[in-house]
């Protein structure tokens, strides 16, 4: 099969500088309050749901893994990269960490309780988008909660340009947008958290939040 451009510029621009992004992310997370504060409500709807597994999507070098896995939630991670996966499991080497892609994911149908993407969309192209959004609702339980995280936008997308640690261009787009993307999958939204972008900060962009459920209901 021949693969989509942006998967392989992705997939080499963080495999060089996997270490880089993990001396930006790491630190940053830790500072990050408002983002805990989300995982954590994600994580205790994934508990309260039945506590299933929980896939980190585009993991890069696993904190959030770890941190899902410290919350209490059985997680693993998955990523694009080899050179993040390797990192991620040199770090953390009581988790399972998978190289994969969003949009074809080694799970069965309805295999997980949750998926956390956070930040891991952001490279893929619009046109690209819904594929990936698929494959989320795909191996999801009915109930299964995501949990989205993209640098937010005013128009439903925007032009790429260069992203806050410079590893690779990266694509903004509207929350109502993705919302309205998700709704045609079958995902129900449950919350949205935005967080106000600060120049004096390494977050320059508004950030998205979102919170949303598979539907229950069989789907068509
Ligand atoms: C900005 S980093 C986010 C890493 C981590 N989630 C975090 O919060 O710090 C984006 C990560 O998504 C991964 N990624 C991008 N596109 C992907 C895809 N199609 N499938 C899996 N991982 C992907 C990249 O390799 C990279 O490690």
């Amino acid at each position: 099969m021949i693969e989509a451009n942006h998967l392989r510029t992705t997939r080499e621009s963080y495999g060089r500088l996997a270490e880089t992004y993990a001396e930006f992310a790491r630190p940053l997370f830790e500072q990050e309050h408002l983002d805990r504060a989300a995982i954590a409500a994600f994580a205790g709807f994934v508990r309260a749901g039945g506590d299933g597994t929980v896939a980190d999507v585009g993991c890069g070098p696993g904190h959030v893994t770890a941190h899902l896995h410290a919350l209490g939630l059985t997680a693993f991670g998955v990523d694009l990269s080899p050179e993040m996966i390797d990192l991620a499991r040199r770090t953390h080497p009581h988790l399972r960490f998978d190289v994969g892609s969003m949009t074809e994911l080694d799970l069965a149908d309805g295999a997980l309780g949750g998926v956390l993407a956070r930040y891991s969309i952001i490279h893929t192209p619009p046109e690209r988008v819904p594929e990936a959004f698929a494959e989320f609702h795909r191996v999801l339980a009915p109930g299964g909660l995501l949990l989205l995280s993209f640098q937010a936008h005013d128009e439903p997308s925007a032009p790429p340009e260069p992203f806050d640690h410079q590893v690779a261009l990266a694509y903004r787009w509207s929350p109502d947008h993705v919302v309205s993307l998700l709704r045609e999958t079958g995902m129900v939204e449950v919350a949205r958290l935005i967080l106000a972008g600060r120049e004096d900060t390494k977050r320059r962009f508004p950030q998205a939040h979102l919170l949303l459920r598979k539907s229950a209901e069989a789907q068509p």
